[in-house]
């Protein structure tokens, strides 16, 4: 597997903006699939946030995460954010999430020179836990609660 900035390998928005208009659908139900993928289009870049990464083999794509300056219009004053960190169904359980948000997290301290990154959650708060994550502070989101996450990125 490889972990490639989206820009180099834009041609997997066509197969990651589907996943995740469809998983995130019952949320946002005034979402569409085209402004899913102008999004992604934003997230072309390889130093100016946002930035996207996607998890890759030859010609399959797993995976995508990203960096970005602000991700909750209700906290703009936290920055920057890990978010958009989707991995399709069939390919999760094999480490390829945690690897999405380890790229994301070297990148934004080598070259961003980041201390502490923010994220937003619903429900997987055991798994980002588990990657050493921290509670911030509880926060709602399209109606439902969840938290913000935060982790202090130390220098090697
Ligand atoms: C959350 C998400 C990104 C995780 O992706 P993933 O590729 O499955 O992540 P990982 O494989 O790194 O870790 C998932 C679990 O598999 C386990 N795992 C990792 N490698 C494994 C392996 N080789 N064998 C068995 N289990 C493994 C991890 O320990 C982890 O276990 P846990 O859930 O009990 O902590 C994925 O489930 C997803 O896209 N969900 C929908 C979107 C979403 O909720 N995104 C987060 C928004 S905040």
């Amino acid at each position: 597997m490889d972990i490639s900035f989206l820009a180099d390998r834009p041609e997997f928005i066509n197969t990651l903006a589907p996943w995740v208009y469809e998983y995130w659908r019952p949320l946002l139900p005034q979402d569409t699939l085209a402004a899913r993928i102008a999004k992604f289009q934003t997230h072309l870049n390889h130093q100016t946030l946002p930035i996207a990464w996607v998890a890759h083999d030859r010609s399959q794509v797993f995976g995508t995460a990203a960096l970005r300056a602000d991700d909750l219009p209700s906290h703009k004053n936290l920055s920057p954010w890990l978010g958009g960190v989707f991995v399709a169904p069939q390919f999760r359980r094999r480490g390829i999430g945690s690897a999405l948000c380890s790229m994301v997290e070297q990148q934004a301290k080598h070259l961003h020179g980041v201390t502490t990154l923010y994220l937003f959650t619903l429900d997987k708060q055991h798994w980002y836990s588990s990657l050493g994550w921290s509670l911030f502070e509880p926060c709602r989101w399209c109606g439902q609660a969840g938290d913000i996450l935060f982790k202090k990125l130390r220098a090697d």
